[in-house]
């Protein structure tokens, strides 16, 4: 591992992975990626390279190029959007999968993480403490491109020796860059909407539970796991990692807490069928057992950081 690509650096989780991971392996050694040209200011230090992921030619070149050794592919389309527009969910999280995977197994790769998520389970899944081996049948694109990124991994894993590596992300919370049309986006946008505007109002039921982890926790899961022993890793597909469960009401409650006047609505729209079938929490003593996995955050430090943070972003005169 000396050598590491971001695809789709760009989004909430590559733009902060892409700092940690140039602050733990040394800039020179990531190259971030993404399919628009504005990385080149968001990456001081990394070099920058403009990937369509679908585009095999031009990944195998940067490969090439930076004599690249692994891979981290986060470039994808999320839930919400994905059933938004089902087509290019398939192309970007298949098609570009595909390039990324038979490009990693062609040149010899050492590594290869593609992240999975909470939305392979589905209405026939076990959805409390959702087990690591369970029914996996998803009723959105998203989930099901997920799956199929899971079957493949345990498939070119056995076949290739690719030394494949995934976790079942829960929905991330984070105030640096703006989650880009997921499910979970609700547990974000919440914190911007009681700070600027003192109410919200939310696209899920009032009690849908859902796992969620803050983004110190998911950047500091995604190099552990990379960074793990190839001989503990048993799971190729994807690990359940989990952190804390809430729903909108809890975490309404917590806002509260420190903005009294803060208020919440409900006006449940497609997403509410989405999140209706994914887990209310993750059993993850795979990942605990396996790669040392425990987690830092909770809805009680998290609420306080995050307010604190978008409260700075925003310019917002704030004190807990
Ligand atoms: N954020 C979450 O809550 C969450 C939860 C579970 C799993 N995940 C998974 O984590 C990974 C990263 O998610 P994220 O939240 O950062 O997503 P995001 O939507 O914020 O970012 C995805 C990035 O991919 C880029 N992209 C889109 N099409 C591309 C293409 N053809 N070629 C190259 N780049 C392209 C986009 O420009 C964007 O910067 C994805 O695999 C996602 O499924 C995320």
């Amino acid at each position: 591992m000396k050598k590491i690509l971001i695809t789709g650096a760009l989004g909430q989780i590559g733009s902060e992975l892409s700092v940690e991971f140039s602050r733990r392996y040394g800039a020179d050694n990531v190259v971030v990626s993404d399919v628009n040209s504005e990385g080149a200011k968001l990456a001081p230090g990394n070099a920058y390279e403009v990937l369509d992921v679908t585009d095999a030619a031009a990944l195998e070149a940067i490969v090439k190029r930076h004599n690249v050794d692994t891979i981290v592919h986060l470039a994808a389309i999320l839930s919400a959007k994905g059933e938004q527009n089902p087509d290019l969910a398939w192309k970007i999280n298949i098609d570009g999968l595909l390039n990324v995977m038979r490009i990693s197994m062609s040149m010899k790769l050492d590594r290869l993480m593609v992240p999975s998520s909470i939305a392979v389970f589905g209405p026939t899944s076990v959805l409390y403490d959702s087990p690591q081996e369970t029914i996996l049948k998803p009723n959105t694109m998203y989930g099901v491109t997920k799956v199929i990124g899971e079957l493949l991994a345990d498939y070119y894993y056995k076949k290739s020796g690719l030394d494949m590596r995934g976790i079942r992300y829960p929905g991330v919370i984070s105030y640096r860059t703006l989650p880009g049309g997921g499910t979970t986006d609700y547990a974000v946008e919440i914190f911007y909407e009681a700070l600027r505007s003192g109410r919200y109002t939310c696209p899920l039921s009032s009690d849908a539970c859902l796992p969620m982890i803050y983004m110190p926790d998911t950047v500091r899961a995604t190099a552990e796991l990379l960074e793990a022993d190839p001989d503990a890793i048993k799971v190729h597909g994807g690990y359940n990692v989990g952190a804390m469960s809430f729903t909108p009401a809890q975490i309404a409650a917590e806002i509260k807490k420190y903005i009294p006047s803060f208020e919440i609505e409900y006006a449940p729209d497609f997403r509410r069928e989405i999140a209706r079938y994914w887990p209310a929490s993750v059993d993850d003593s795979a990942a605990r057992a396996q790669w040392g996995w425990k987690e830092e955050w909770n809805l009680e430090n998290m609420t306080r950081d995050m307010l604190v943070n978008v409260a700075a972003k925003l310019g917002i005169d704030f004190k807990l």
